[in-house]
């Protein structure tokens, strides 16, 4: 190949005779059709970094396309040439919907030895490596090849770039700059003044060659996995404006001392770091400080009264360190502020003593500390409010019964505070509230007919002691989408339910409701998803109006009076992950089409009045992901459903290893997040327990209190991941099936009250993380088995039995023989097991485990 310099010289031949490169401002031919084949590389399509263009305001267009045969080159978009030369200096090519690779051999990297500025940012280079032949620009002072989507090892050779001022490789996931590569890079940077790694994978301690960059005025490092102490040196580089090196959860360091008062630093971020210690006096000196994010770290302490010099802030974040004491009054001196959090410390005092009323503050964070008193007083400056959040605090008394302004604010966040006495008119009456919350408070008292502006979308108001009739008014806001009022006392009906087209959580849990469910459940709005109306005094049928397309994904209806069957409809609800009817009066047989159900993780039908036999899937794989299976306390009669024992696989060879451990429900929303954690009663090793929160390893089957008869089917080893397992009083017949020893992951298991005989298979005792095992009034014999798990259990795991002994039995009876003694007996009747079951009404082991 030619190298530049012979490209050069013939260039320049081939100047002498053409008049063309001799014309100001009209490019070579040579630049010209180098860079109309370097632009045959791509193809031009918007890509997922042209809507970041759009976010930073910047038009995204493809450039290229203007780059036409036979038109001056210095013309076309994006090209930038030199005014006496006609050499192209600069090509700015950023937002041009590139896509493709740049290869090494590319005619961009030899025919442009002079170009200074290089911008490929915001193109989609799809995962490629950055070519290390972007050493030959050696003039170039500004790459920028920020969200391209370049990936892999960033070449050595970008170093030799040594007259770079201005370098970004930020946002390009993938892109690693292993060890040496950012020593060298900084030790040859020399002038340097804008440096921006972020999301690069340094993943190495700080250079301290970084200090010898002595005119850098921007450095972002952050997210880019540096870890050990960072140089405090950094930090009083002269010219330094911004410093971002948040992300980098392994990075150590304090915050340093500003001892004279000529710092240049307007922007420091040093969130999600392992920075400690406490924010020292001279912080004030920071006169130029507008930004400072200091968030997710360790440090604590309080907060020294010179933060009020910083009169430059707009932003301030400490939030979520240890920082104690009072917050000081100085604070409402920055006039100038925006954003202030200070939430998830441990502050204490009065809100009012530092709260500023200053027009400019838009969002105010100050939960989660232990700030008390009442509700402080807002500003008449606070006009501009949009989020306030109190929350998590000891804030005392009842809210003020007026208050002036806040046109603007959007999110009122009050929950987990000791505030009483109702809620005043005015908090629905602010213009443009969108999100409202004072959960877990004392208020009493009930709901006027509230009016409110359209915006209301999120309301929750549970764990409070509010009560009376709801306002069902409240369904007509066209926005409203989260409605959360468990555990009151409200009562009322839902009869306006089906105005909210925008209903998604609907959480009414925990009160006094009562009525029927609107006939248009199913099928007037295609988002609603959670449906909890657990612990209320509903009544009727469940209408069964379920459309093809919806989106539920928890219905949850336990412990209320409904009645009739199961509607069949319900079978289009394919997202249903959480079925509840548990603790009602539902009449029907084993709705066996919810098996169609792919989703569906949690089926309860506990304590209801179903009935009859289960019949058998004729699915190849029913239900197949259920994970939890609740029918006890029914009437339901017939063999045990053996076909669900074979395949319900989501109970099956489960890799726990594989499983993230989170909560059944769902997290999610644009703009306010919003959580909702499906709750369920559910019988765990013999106590009836309320789970606030569902891991969705949980796995467990109930059909205990039913007339179910015939025997354990031997396929049940199959569900070996299952955790509980209760089929007790029951009619079940023969013998303890030896396969119940591969459900190895079980902690309960409950066969008690049934007709089982024989013995309890010596296998049992492979079940090591039995807790709980209850074979009690059965008409078991022989030996109970020795050693793991079994040297645990207590007599009440066996009493009613025929004839079963060894310890525990024997050892709280004051029976005066040996143990030895008693050992031959119960060996003698177990080997006679055949008939012994039949005979020994009233044999020696029988009578032993009946004294006790
Ligand atoms: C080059 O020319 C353009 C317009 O013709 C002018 O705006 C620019 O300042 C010139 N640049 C230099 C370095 O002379
Ligand atoms: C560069 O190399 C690629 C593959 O290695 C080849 O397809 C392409 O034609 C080459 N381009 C030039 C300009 O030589
Ligand atoms: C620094 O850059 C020069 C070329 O400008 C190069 O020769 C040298 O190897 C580079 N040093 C490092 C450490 O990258
Ligand atoms: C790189 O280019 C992008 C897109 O034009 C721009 O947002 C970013 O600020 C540039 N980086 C530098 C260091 O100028
Ligand atoms: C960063 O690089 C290091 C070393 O190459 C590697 O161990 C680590 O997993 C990488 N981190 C990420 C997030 O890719
Ligand atoms: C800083 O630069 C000086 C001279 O240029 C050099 O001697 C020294 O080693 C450099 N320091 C670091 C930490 O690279
Ligand atoms: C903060 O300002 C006060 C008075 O305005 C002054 O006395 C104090 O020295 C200043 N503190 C710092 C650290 O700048
Ligand atoms: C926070 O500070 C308190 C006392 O100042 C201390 O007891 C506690 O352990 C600290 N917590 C953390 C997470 O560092
Ligand atoms: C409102 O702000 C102005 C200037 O921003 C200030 O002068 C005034 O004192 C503030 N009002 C109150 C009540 O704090
Ligand atoms: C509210 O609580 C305060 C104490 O924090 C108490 O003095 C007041 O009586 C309570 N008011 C109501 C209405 O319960
Ligand atoms: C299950 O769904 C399939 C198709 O989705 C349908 O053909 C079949 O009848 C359904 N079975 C039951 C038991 O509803
Ligand atoms: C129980 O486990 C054994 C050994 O892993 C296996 O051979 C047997 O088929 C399993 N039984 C059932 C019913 O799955």
């Amino acid at each position: 190949m030619v190298s530049n310099n012979q490209l050069f010289h013939l260039f320049l031949f081939l100047c002498f005779f053409q008049i063309s490169c001799l014309h100001a401002q009209l490019c070579t031919q040579e630049q010209s059709s180098a860079l109309l084949q370097f632009k045959q590389q791509f193809s031009f399509n918007k890509s997922p970094a042209d809507d970041f263009c759009d976010y930073y305001g910047i038009h995204s267009y493809p450039k290229m396309e203007s780059w036409k045969e036979g038109s001056d080159c210095c013309s076309w978009d994006g090209i930038e040439c030199d005014n006496r030369t006609s050499q192209v200096i600069g090509l700015d090519l950023s937002c041009s919907w590139l896509n493709g690779n740049i290869h090494p051999n590319s005619t961009i990297f030899y025919y442009f030895p002079h170009l200074q500025r290089l911008n490929l940012a915001f193109n989609d280079f799809g995962m490629s490596r950055i070519s290390s032949e972007f050493s030959q620009f050696t003039r170039l002072t500004h790459l920028n090849l920020s969200r391209s989507s370049f990936s892999g090892k960033v070449p050595i050779q970008v170093s030799f770039l040594s007259k770079l001022v201005s370098l970004d490789l930020s946002y390009n996931y993938g892109l690693r700059l292993e060890d040496p590569g950012f020593e060298l890079l900084v030790e040859n940077l020399t002038k340097i003044r804008e440096l921006n790694l972020r999301e690069v994978n340094i993943s190495s301690v700080v250079s301290n060659s970084l200090l010898n960059l002595t005119s850098l005025t921007h450095l972002d490092l952050s997210w880019c996995e540096l870890f050990g102490k960072f140089p405090d040196g950094i930090f009083h580089l002269p010219h330094l404006n911004e410093l971002s090196i948040w992300g980098n959860l392994a990075l150590t360091g304090y915050f340093p001392e500003f001892i004279n008062s000529s710092s240049p630093l307007q922007y420091l971020v040093l969130s999600n770091t392992n920075f400690s210690g406490e924010l020292p006096d001279s912080i004030g000196n920071l006169k130029s400080l507008k930004k400072l994010y200091a968030a997710r770290c360790k440090f604590y302490g309080s907060i020294p009264t010179s933060l009020g010099n910083l009169t430059e802030m707009i932003d301030l974040s400490i939030r979520y360190n240890n920082f104690t004491g009072m917050l000081p009054s100085s604070l409402s001196n920055l006039g100038n502020l925006v954003w202030l959090g200070v939430g998830g410390n441990n502050f204490e005092g009065k809100i009012a003593d530092f709260l500023p009323n200053v027009k400019s503050l838009l969002y105010l964070y100050i939960g989660s500390n232990n700030f008390g008193g009442p509700f402080p007083t807002l500003g008449a400056n606070l006009t501009k409010l949009v989020e306030l959040d109190l929350s998590n605090n000891q804030l005392t008394g009842p809210l003020p019964s007026q208050i002036i302004g806040l046109p603007n604010l959007m999110s009122l966040s009050l929950g987990d505070n000791l505030i009483n006495g109702t809620i005043p008119p005015w908090v629905f009456s602010l213009p443009a509230l969108y999100y409202f919350n004072i959960s877990s408070n004392k208020l009493t008292g009930h709901l006027k007919d509230f009016k409110s502006t359209d915006h209301l979308s999120v309301v929750d108001l549970s764990n409070n002691n509010l009560h009376g009739r709801f306002p069902s008014s409240i369904f007509k806001l066209v926005k409203l989408a989260i409605l959360i009022l468990s555990s009151n006392n409200f009562s009322g009906e839902l009869d306006m339910l089906c105005h909210a087209i925008s209903l998604q959580i609907l959480v009414l849990s925990n009160n006094r409701f009562n009525g029927a469910i609107p006939q248009c459940l199913g099928n007037f709005n295609i988002y609603f998803f959670v449906l909890d109306l657990r612990k209320n005094n509903f009544s009727g049928t469940i209408p069964d109006t379920f459309a093809e397309e919806n989106s539920f994904k928890t219905i949850n209806l336990d412990s209320n009076g409904f009645e009739g069957p199961v509607p069949k409809s319900l079978e289009n609800c394919k997202m249903l992950q959480v079925l509840d009817l548990g603790h009602n009066k539902f009449s029907d047989k084993f709705p066996y089409w919810l098996e169609n159900l792919t989703s569906l993780q949690v089926l309860i039908l506990r304590s209801n009045k179903f009935h009859g036999p289960i019949p058998n899937s004729k699915l190849k794989f029913p239900f197949p992901i259920l994970r939890v299976m609740d029918l006890s306390n029914n009437y339901f009669t017939g063999p045990l459903p053996r076909k669900y024992f074979e395949n319900l696989n989501a109970m099956m060879n489960v890799d726990e290893a594989s499983f993230e451990l989170k909560y059944l429900g769902m997290t999610g929303g644009s703009g306010l997040a919003y959580y909702y954690n499906d709750c369920l009663t559910i019988v765990i090793k013999g106590s009836t327990i309320e789970m606030l929160k569902v891991l969705t390893i949980f796995t467990a089957i109930d059909l205990s209190k039913n007339n179910f008869e015939g025997q354990i089917p031997q396929i049940i080893g199959k569900l070996n991941s299952i955790r509980g397992l209760n089929l007790s009083h029951n009619s079940l017949t023969g013998h303890i099936p030896t396969s119940l020893a591969n459900l190895t992951m079980l902690e309960w298991l409950d066969l008690s009250s049934n007709k089982l005989i024989g013995k309890i298979p010596q296998q049992l005792r492979n079940l090591i993380s039995l807790e709980v095992l209850n074979l009690s009034q059965n008409q078991l014999i022989g030996r109970i088995p020795q050693g793991n798990q079994f040297d645990t259990f207590l007599n009440d795991s066996y009493i009613g039995n025929l004839a079963l002994c060894g310890p525990p039995l024997s050892s709280t009876r004051s029976d005066p023989r040996t143990p030895q003694q008693e050992d031959n007996t119960c060996c003698l009747s177990g080997f006679n097991i055949a008939g012994l079951w039949m005979w020994a009404g009233m044999g020696t082991c029988y009578g032993i485990s009946y004294v006790l």
